[in-house]
């Protein structure tokens, strides 16, 4: 049995790792304010952490989900932001290198600026756009450096699932009370459920090795293109929606305009592919309406 910590635990992907334990595991999840066993830590406190691997180690590897992740709001708490996630990273890289165990950070595509014209391959160059974006980087590169040889990158996007929340659950809601909706139609990226993406994590743990890998599923969408299909799967009827542009909805956070992963090295990996979004989206909404 390979006892694996969860970090994150409480949040959207955090929480669907720890639904999806692979059989020959057990996994212990933690998060700030709770944790599944392991209490709320604040993984950027070394001396918590050492509690923790202490208290409820010995683990044989870690699955770092626990992140800032208000893309907005890291604009003007940059150093909250960077607090969690390089901080943290570094800490927990610290004391995976000192175990000789692997360890699995999951990061994003915001570390690319977005003037790409094909899908992201792992060692094109990073140029984040936004404090988010920066913050993560800074975590890979930590994360790298204190633990070369059992840091395990996952870089994905555009994130849903059954828990927490994301732009299906918004746009549902919003469709609820009003009759048109406005959504950006120029930003292009892969929708990505949390079922997916949680055994792709698991997989990459006990398969994989030291380097990036890029795990989103497969095919592309806009914002627009999400919101309509969520929409048309939600059987919801008679709600215009409009497409506009990224400079007529302003955000603090720049974003990639364009920003599809390039996930065949997974693929090698698993010997399969993450779902299509149409057909990840459908079965999601099947087993959890909005
Ligand atoms: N969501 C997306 O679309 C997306 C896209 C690309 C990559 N990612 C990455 O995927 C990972 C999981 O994202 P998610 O959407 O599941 O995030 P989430 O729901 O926001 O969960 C993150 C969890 O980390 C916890 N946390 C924050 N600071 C911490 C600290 N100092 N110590 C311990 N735990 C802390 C949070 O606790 P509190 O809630 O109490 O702060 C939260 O429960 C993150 O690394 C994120 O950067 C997400």
């Amino acid at each position: 049995m390979r006892r694996v910590l969860v970090s994150g635990a409480a949040g959207m992907l955090g929480s669907e790792l720890l639904l999806q334990v692979p059989r020959d595991c057990e996994a212990v999840g933690t998060d700030l304010a709770s944790g599944v066993r392991a209490g709320g830590v604040d993984l950027a406190d070394p001396a918590a952490v050492e509690r923790l691997f202490r208290e409820h180690g010995p683990f044989e590897g870690v699955i770092h989900c626990a992140a800032f992740t208000a893309v907005d709001l890291a604009e003007e708490r940059e150093a909250d932001a960077l607090r969690v996630n390089a901080e943290a990273s570094r800490v927990l890289a610290r004391v995976c290198a000192r175990a000789a165990i692997p360890l699995v950070l999951v990061s994003t595509d915001f570390v690319f600026d977005g003037h790409g014209t094909r899908p992201y391959r792992e060692d094109d160059s990073v140029a984040p756009l936004s404090a988010y974006g920066r913050t993560k980087l800074a975590g890979e590169r930590a994360a790298q450096a204190e633990h070369p040889r059992g840091t395990r990158i996952v870089r994905t996007q555009w994130l849903y699932g059954p828990r927490g929340k994301h732009f299906p659950g918004t746009i549902h809601g919003l469709a609820k009370t009003r009759p048109e909706l406005t959504v950006v139609s120029d930003q292009r990226g892969s929708p990505t459920t949390t079922l997916e993406l949680a055994p792709a994590l698991w997989d990459v743990l006990m398969l994989g090795e030291a380097g990036v890998y890029h795990a989103a599923c497969e095919g592309s969408a806009t914002w627009h293109e999400l919101a309509c299909a969520t929409l048309e799967f939600s059987g919801v009827r008679g709600v215009k929606v409009l497409p506009c542009s990224t400079a007529e909805f302003p955000r603090p956070a720049r974003r990639p305009a364009y920003s599809v992963l390039d996930c065949a090295k997974l693929a090698r990996l698993r010997g399969k592919t993450l779902l299509p979004w149409r057909d990840a989206l459908a079965r999601f909404l099947e087993s959890n309406p909005l």
